[in-house]
């Protein structure tokens, strides 16, 4: 005789339908709290990592400040050496001027607004090819926006008798800073 399954014993037991939600709403409430903190702490960390390269110099990126650039008796008359322009930013020029022969290490770097001028020897002239202003080789401006001369570095013989060009000196020519002892190695 077959007998009817109560219903306290065969029924699945159900839940109530806002206690399964729940669940899914918590781990929606939750995971949105993650992503947010995990956002916060990325912020705060690259924060932190860019405020940290500050607190140091970047010395080893850096090109020297001073290089030994090499005998004066390996420099010929009235010619522009662009061997330093890349790794140095420098132009070395001998040149002989009616005081007698000087070299000084000119700046790579445009007065008007700090392009890179190209030297073109057979105009004998430095040209900036950003706005077209135009440099003498001594370094004086003469066409173009440039509102002054190309500036200079301190420039010394070493004890050893080469050349030494100091980058962390500047000299100005409309400022009278030409005429520095160490703004250029001169000859009679
Ligand atoms: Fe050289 Fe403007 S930056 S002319």
């Amino acid at each position: 005789m077959s007998q009817a399954a109560s219903p306290s014993t065969s029924a699945t037991p159900q839940k109530p339908a806002a206690a399964a939600a729940q669940p899914t709403r918590r781990w929606f409430i939750l995971s949105w709290f993650q992503a947010a903190w995990l956002a916060f702490t990325a912020t705060m960390t690259a924060w932190f990592l860019w405020t940290l390269r500050f607190l140091f110099p970047n010395a080893s990126m850096e090109p020297p400040m001073t290089f030994k650039a090499g005998y004066p008796d390996q420099y010929e008359d009235d010619k522009v050496v662009e061997r330093y322009k890349e790794e140095y930013g420098v132009w070395i020029v001998r040149l002989r001027t009616p005081k007698g022969v000087e070299i000084f290490a000119l700046s790579t770097v445009c007065t008007h607004l700090g392009c890179t001028p190209n030297w073109l020897e057979n105009e004998q002239k430095f040209k900036c090819p950003c706005h077209g202003s135009g440099f003498m080789k001594d370094g004086t401006n003469f066409e173009g926006p440039a509102p002054r001369p190309l500036e200079r570095y301190r420039i010394v013989l070493a004890d050893d008798g080469q050349i030494l060009v100091d980058k962390s000196r500047k000299f100005q020519k409309e400022l009278g800073q030409w005429d520095d002892p160490e703004a250029a190695i001169r000859f009679s």
